[in-house]
């Protein structure tokens, strides 16, 4: 075992680790933060996506000792607010159905509208493509990615 300071949502974590344990496994079984779930553990299906430094990371293959930056999780997705705008365009979709893959759906287009907070159904179709549903609500999500665009905009003229 290793020890590893790690930084999730924000707070300063303290994880006692094997090196090559991935970081889904301290997530999850050490940290408690469930959200981010198991699906393949093979970086096939994207399940398991968390940001590392703002960039989406298939933490099923992600071993604990090669994170080097901010961790974020589904949990922390919404700051100090008590929705990001996808999970409310998300919820105003219906886009779920199981609900497996939508923690890891979710991230990766969040990383998608921090690139680009006005995708075309191109860009948005490039970067889920590695995002995998079993029930089949990608229609849904590309809605629901369009939706959260247009609040992403209008909060920023907000501000
Ligand atoms: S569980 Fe990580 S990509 Fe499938
Ligand atoms: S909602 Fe069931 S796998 Fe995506």
């Amino acid at each position: 075992m290793s020890k590893y300071t790690l930084k999730v949502n924000g707070d300063a974590v303290l994880v006692d680790a094997q090196p090559d344990m991935p970081l889904l496994w301290v997530l999850r079984d050490k940290l408690k933060l469930t959200g981010t779930k198991f699906g393949c553990g093979i970086a096939q299906c994207g399940a398991c996506t968390v940001h590392v430094d703002g960039v989406p990371m298939r933490s099923c293959v992600l071993p604990v000792s090669a994170v080097t930056g901010d961790v974020k999780t589904i949990e922390g997705l919404a700051g100090d607010g008590p929705l990001h705008p996808l999970q409310t365009a998300w919820m105003e979709h219906d886009v779920p159905q199981c609900g497996y893959c939508q923690a890891g759906q979710i991230m990766s287009a969040a990383a998608l509208l921090e690139n680009n907070s006005s995708p075309s159904d191109d860009d948005i179709d490039q970067a889920m493509a590695g995002n995998y549903c079993r029930c089949g609500t990608y229609v849904r999500i590309r809605a629901a990615i369009h939706t959260a665009a247009k609040y992403h905009d209008a909060s920023k003229g907000d501000a």
